[in-house]
This record gives C-alpha cells, sequence and structure tokens, in this order.
C-alpha cells in the first residue's frame, strides 16, 4: 500500500509500505476512505515531537470501513465505515474507568505517534472496539472527518473545561481550525458574546459567519483594551487559549473576569508567566486537557440532527496521493486560505 511516510524533520515521502496486519486480537485493519491534515502533523514535520521517529506513518484523523478484524473485536465486521477516533483507548484501565481516554495506560494520543496513523491506505487501530465509531448510514462522511480530532477538542478543552453557560461573554483566541471548532461547539450553550482574537483577517471573517459576535485582530488593535471596553471593565467570564504560545496564554489571564475560567487548549513548547500576583484574588479557574474524545458521540448525533455543521471547517479536496500537494496548502493556510483539507483515498 501507499503511505506518507516521515524521515525526519523537515522530510516526508509518499511511499509503498507493507499492508498493515493484525497483531492483537482486538485490532481491526482499517481502509481509509477519507483522512485529513491536523496542525500537529505540521509540528510532526519540523521535527518538535520527537517521540515520532523515522519511517513513521503520521495522520490520526479519518473515517474507513473495515477490511478484517481481530477474534476478539465484536461491536465492528468487514465492511462497516467507521470513524477514526484520535485517541486510542483499552476501555478496562483505571484512566479509561474515569473517561480519561487520552492517558488510557495502553493508548492515549498513540496514532500516527508510536504506531503508524491514517495518511495510507489502510490502517491498524488497536483496541477497535473503543477507538471506532459506526457512521450512521446516510452520514456525509466527509463532514465526520472533523469529529476525530478538531470538534471533541474544541468542545472537551475548550467549551466544557471554560464551563461556558448561557448569557456568558467569552473569547475565543485562536481562529484556526481548533478555535473555530470551539466556536461552533461554545453555541451549544448559548453565550451571549463571543469574540475571536486571531492575526489573520481571513480567518476573523471566517468566524464572523460561525456566530462570532465581535473579532479582534490582535496584530493591529489593542485585544486588551478593546475587551475591556466591551465588557464595561470586567473582562469575559470565560478565556479560551487555542493557539499554543505565551503570548496568547497570558492574554487570555489579562482579559479574564472575576469569577471567570481560563481553558488551555494550546500545545505549548515554552513557559509562560503566570501573573499570580494579580489572578490570586480574582476567583479564577485555570485548565488545561488533552482530548479524551468522550463527546464524540454526543457530537455525532448533533451532526446528524444538522445542530452542527463541520463542513464550514472544510476549504480544500484532494486525492490521497496528492498529500503532499495537500500538506504544501495547508501548512500555507494564511496565504492559501486554508482551514482542513480533505484527502479521499479513490
Ligand atoms: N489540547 C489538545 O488536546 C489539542 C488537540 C489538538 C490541537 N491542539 C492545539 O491547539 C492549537 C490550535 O490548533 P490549530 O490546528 O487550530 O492551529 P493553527 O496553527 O491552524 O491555528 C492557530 C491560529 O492562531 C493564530 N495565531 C498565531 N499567533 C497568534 C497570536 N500571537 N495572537 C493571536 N492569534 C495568533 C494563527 O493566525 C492561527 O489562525 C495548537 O497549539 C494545537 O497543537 C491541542
Ligand atoms: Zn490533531
Ligand atoms: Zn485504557
Amino acid at each position: 500500500m501507499k503511505a506518507l511516510v516521515y524521515h525526519g524533520a523537515g522530510k516526508k515521502s509518499w511511499e509503498e509500505k507493507p499492508k498493515p496486519v493484525i497483531i492483537e486480537p482486538t485490532d481491526a485493519i482499517v481502509k481509509i476512505l477519507k483522512t485529513t491534515i491536523c496542525g500537529t502533523d505540521l509540528h510532526i514535520m519540523k521535527g518538535d515531537v520527537p517521540t515520532v521517529t523515522d519511517g513513521r506513518i503520521i495522520g490520526h484523523e479519518g473515517v474507513g470501513i473495515i477490511d478484517s478484524t481481530g477474534s476478539a473485536v465484536t461491536n465492528f465486521k468487514v465492511g462497516d465505515h467507521v470513524l477514526i477516533s484520535c485517541i486510542t483507548s483499552c476501555g478496562k484501565c483505571e484512566y479509561c474507568k474515569k473517561s480519561m481516554y487520552s492517558h488510557c495506560t495502553t493508548g492515549g494520543w498513540i496514532l500516527g505517534n508510536v504506531i503508524d496513523g491514517t495518511q495510507a491506505e489502510f490502517v491498524r487501530i488497536p483496541y477497535a472496539d473503543n477507538s471506532l465509531y459506526p457512521i450512521p448510514a446516510g452520514a456525509d462522511e466527509e463532514a465526520l472527518v472533523m469529529l476525530s480530532d478538531i470538534l471533541p477538542t474544541g468542545f472537551e478543552c475548550g467549551v466544557l473545561n471554560g464551563q461556558v453557560k448561557p448569557g456568558d461573554t467569552i473569547a475565543i483566541v485562536g481562529a484556526g481550525p481548533i478555535g473555530l471548532a470551539t466556536l461552533l461547539t461554545a453555541q451549544f450553550y448559548s453565550p451571549s458574546e463571543i469574540i475571536m482574537v486571531d492575526q489573520d483577517d481571513n480567518r476573523l471573517d471566517v468566524a464572523k459567519t460561525f456566530g462570532a459576535t465581535h473579532v479582534i485582530n490582535s496584530a493591529k488593535e489593542n485585544t486588551v483594551e478593546k475587551i475591556m471596553k466591551q465588557t464595561n471593565g470586567k473582562g469575559v467570564d470565560v478565556a479560551i487559549e487555542a493557539v499554543g504560545v505565551p503570548a496568547t496564554f497570558e492574554l487570555c489571564t489579562d482579559i479574564i473576569g472575576a469569577g471567570g475560567h481560563v481553558a488551555n487548549i494550546g500545545v505549548h513548547g515554552k513557559s509562560v508567566t503566570l501573573h499570580l500576583e494579580t489572578l490570586w484574588s480574582r476567583n479564577i479557574t485555570i485548565t488545561t486537557r488533552l482530548v479524551d474524545t468522550v463527546s464524540t458521540p454526543m457530537l455525532l448525533k448533533n451532526v446528524q440532527s444538522h445542530k452542527l455543521d463541520p463542513n464550514k471547517l472544510i476549504t480544500h479536496h484532494f486525492r490521497l496521493d496528492q498529500i503532499e500537494e495537500a500538506y504544501n496548502t495547508f501548512g500555507n493556510a494564511a496565504k492559501e486560505k486554508a482551514l482542513k483539507v480533505i484527502l479521499t483515498n479513490e
């Protein structure tokens, strides 16, 4: 089969690899129908994720068809259409029992990281019964690719951890696919105001069409001043960090109102300054989370009922064998006006 293989920082190739085989009785082999590229894959390509080693097939999102199953798989049979979760979970360990699948002792984020991933014609999925979701007949499978990672991430790490409530004023810092997924799912709870902050005017324009009530280009405007004016000097009820750099985390702690929640989503590579000298008395909560994908079945229902339209996040289409071109487009997102790209295995 063909697959996208990482060969060290800056090096990748679309090349021939052996078709995966069942190793454990709980495995399934899935033929990929559609996959995509994540911001995290760009980090991997830069060499930022040391657990990914030379020869690894990357990718942790997608939908496909069951090609074969191990003897212990009971939820799926050959030919079933499935949604692949970016998080692999055994369903039995202490963390899985607490619905903290991201910390499964033999799973978590392993796909396209420490085991081969989904940017390939076939992928081996461990603990298939727990790590795959059945796709309802007639579902829009392309839209469901957005449920492998970005929608549960925005919802769980941003909206749930931020405890967004009806009437809240919320700020989302970062209008990439994750920030926009947060914007879409925050609206389940009817916040009264959603302020979107980014440095890319195109993404801010997209955010307006997705339901942002105010947008701020932080490269051109004084964000703290503008948000304080907007909130009568009080600050926001919930500030969600969806970038992953010190400046944006500190911005969230600068704009948070008394009693508010700062929910971090971004993957950080550098330490940030925590201004406890001003924050200690403000009754705020700061949360962090690696996506657990426990909300996937709920999100699937809301896509089916058209309460949530993930298609809005898809801007570009390619054949799977055009994946290197797709990386160039996604890697130049601002210039290409790209959000998510869909790769189809024809
Ligand atoms: N916690 C988790 O489980 C989890 C899961 C998936 C992704 N992530 C992380 O979420 C973050 C967002 O992911 P994404 O795919 O949307 O990334 P992205 O790079 O596509 O989007 C980031 C956005 O931030 C904007 N930005 C950059 N610097 C900024 C600044 N100083 N001020 C304001 N805006 C700025 C960019 O213009 C861009 O639109 C990343 O750090 C990613 O690694 C976390
Ligand atoms: Zn991802
Ligand atoms: Zn587990």
